[in-house]
């Protein structure tokens, strides 16, 4: 698994990552205490792991960081970057810093890599949830900041919101499907040094299936999967964090790394989903 600096942070993170939130069944189930289909998942992360994926994002809404601190057991803590996310109700400072304190119980860590806020929420002034994050990371308990489902205005204010730390990163959809993040995201993010994690990268599974992949995928002998995602690794600043609930699809997925697309390659995916952006 190659690694790759994740944007101006400088810290070498592997170029795939593992997302981890399963459905809104699983979540549910998870707060009457019900984890049916657990051992799978950490089967699953445990796996990416054993592939050299360093990256893997969970959230305080996902029911998985306790999964992920399964799969985490035994292994380098340094080794790993573990991204976390605060849900929206919990962006004053008070609520936040709680938020972060019991995500780090259930990570069974001492620090995370990346806490970010999930989403926005427009009844809490951008600063301050910035200021608490600021605090953690005075604190050494957090590396670095990020946002996730910000929009451009929501990205630049929450840049320039962190009196002593800096925004590492931005989470959005992204994939051949779903372009948008071309339009204003990206180019900001290149510009500033953010890196860029992309969820959804096979939008939600369906670019495992489709046909406008066949062509790229038979001339590299990879899967229609593997390529959608060797699209988004290549971007500098970009990094795919298709979700880890088998094995079997993990290990698929980490073959997006070590290898690259033509020119040809390039131009064809571009054209067949440029309509989209
Ligand atoms: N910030 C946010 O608001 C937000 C929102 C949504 C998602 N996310 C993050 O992004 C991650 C990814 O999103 P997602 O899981 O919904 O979408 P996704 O990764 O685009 O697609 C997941 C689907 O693709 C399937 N899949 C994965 N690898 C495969 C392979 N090699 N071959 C065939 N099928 C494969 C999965 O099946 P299996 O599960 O059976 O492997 C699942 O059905 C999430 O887990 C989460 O961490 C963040």
């Amino acid at each position: 698994m190659k690694l790759k600096k994740f944007a101006k942070t400088g810290v070498a993170v592997s170029e795939i990552g593992m997302g981890t939130y399963y459905d809104p069944p699983w979540i549910a189930a998870g707060f009457f205490g019900w984890k049916r289909g657990a051992k799978a998942k950490v089967e699953a992360i445990t796996a990416g792991f054993d592939s050299g994926m360093t990256l893997v994002d969970t959230a305080e809404i996902y029911q998985s960081e306790a999964l992920v601190a399964r799969a985490t057991r035994g292994r380098k803590r340094e080794d790993l970057f573990v991204a976390s996310k605060v849900w929206s109700t919990h962006l004053r400072r008070d609520d936040l810093i709680r938020a972060f304190e019991k995500s780090l119980k259930r990570l069974e860590t001492t620090y995370i890599d990346l806490y970010q806020v999930h989403w926005p929420n427009p009844g809490v002034p951008i600063r301050e949830t910035m200021e608490a994050m600021d605090h953690l990371v005075s604190q050494g308990k957090l590396r670095h900041v990020g946002v996730s489902n910000f929009s451009r205005q929501q990205l630049e204010e929450a840049n320039s919101s962190l009196p002593k730390s800096q925004l590492s990163s931005v989470q959005l959809s992204y994939s051949l499907m779903q372009r948008r993040a071309e339009r204003d995201i990206l180019p900001y993010c290149d510009r500033e040094g953010i890196a860029f994690l992309a969820y959804y990268p096979l939008a939600h599974g369906r670019l495992v299936s489709d046909h406008r992949l066949d062509a790229a995928a038979a001339r590299n002998n990879k899967s229609k999967s593997q390529v959608a995602l060797r699209w988004l690794a290549e971007k500098e600043n970009v990094f795919p964090i298709p979700r880890a609930s088998r094995p079997l699809h993990v290990l698929e997925d980490a073959g997006a790394s070590g290898w690259e697309l033509s020119e040809t390659d390039a131009a064809e995916l571009d054209a067949a989903f440029r309509t989209l952006i």
